[in-house]
């Protein structure tokens, strides 16, 4: 695999680089992405069906059960080359912020540091009618557990369908991609918003942008470097190209 030789000379002076990652990311820590069908129990449900308030609402055990099973998945499985070759890349650049839209927490657990997590994080929980963090409860039985405050049903804190993102998350990561001299797309589809649009704000910012990413994309053919390849293996050799690491 090659990494175009240009591509190489503008990260090596590169000062504001900004990555922005999906599922894809984490597909080869083992955990499917966010539009691969679902297994075992869980192959009959819509993830477009669960992850949302209403369906909490209509049947709440249901719904932390799934998160449950997507929390064991993660818990089972740890970052992958990607990851860590990402907070590599944060160590070489005066200035990185990594964007994603990834709940699972590993490229916070890979070492990643200016992290700005787009749709929340599985491993935190939250009060469903407060809106509070929520990290510790004592009724352990209950399906989902009350919240100890108001006596609320607990959620996990991530962003569901139909829910905005916080106003701040998404000002910072659009400003992120603005001002970023480089911007990666990496294992996403970009197909949903406003994370899908971050890659056009950064090209209309300037910024050099690079996918990396097996399939064809909706900004495939707008892009200025289209890698297509598991970022697993990409990410290593980038950074090893462009710093010798
Ligand atoms: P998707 O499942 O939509 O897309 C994953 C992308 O990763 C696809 O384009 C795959 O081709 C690509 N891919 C697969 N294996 C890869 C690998 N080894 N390396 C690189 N890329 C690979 O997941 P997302 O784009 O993250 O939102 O989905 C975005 C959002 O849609 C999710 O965060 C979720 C969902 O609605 C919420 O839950 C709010």
């Amino acid at each position: 695999m090659i990494i175009p030789k240009d591509l190489i000379q503008i990260l090596r002076s590169a000062k504001f680089v900004t990555a922005l990652t999906g599922a894809g990311v984490s597909k080869e820590s083992g955990i499917p992405t966010f539009r691969e069908a679902q297994t075992g129990l869980w192959a009959r449900y819509d993830p477009m069906e669960l992850a949302t308030p209403l369906a909490f609402k209509k049947n709440p055990k249901l719904v932390w059960k799934w998160y449950q099973w997507r929390r064991e998945l993660i818990s089972n499985a740890e970052p992958n080359p990607g990851h860590y070759a990402l907070t590599e890349l944060e160590l070489r650049v005066p200035k990185f912020t990594l964007i994603t839209q990834n709940i699972d927490g590993f490229h916070k657990q890979a070492g990643s540091k200016n992290i700005i997590e787009l749709h929340g994080n599985i491993n935190r929980n939250k009060c469903f009618d407060e809106g509070i963090m929520v990290d510790s409860w004592k009724d352990n039985d209950a399906i989902p557990p009350h919240c100890p405050n108001c006596g609320g049903l607990i959620r996990p804190d991530v962003v569901w369908f139909g829910e905005n993102l916080p106003s701040v998350v998404i000002n910072d990561a659009i400003h992120a991609a603005q001002t970023a001299e480089v911007f990666f797309s990496i294992g996403t589809s970009t197909l949903v918003h406003p994370a899908a649009s971050l890659p056009i704000y950064a090209m209309n910012g300037g910024a050099i942008v690079v996918e990396i990413n097996p399939d064809e994309t909706p900004i495939s053919q707008k892009v200025h470097y289209a890698i297509r390849e598991p970022s697993g293996k990409v990410l290593p050799h980038l950074i090893q190209q462009v710093w010798n690491v």
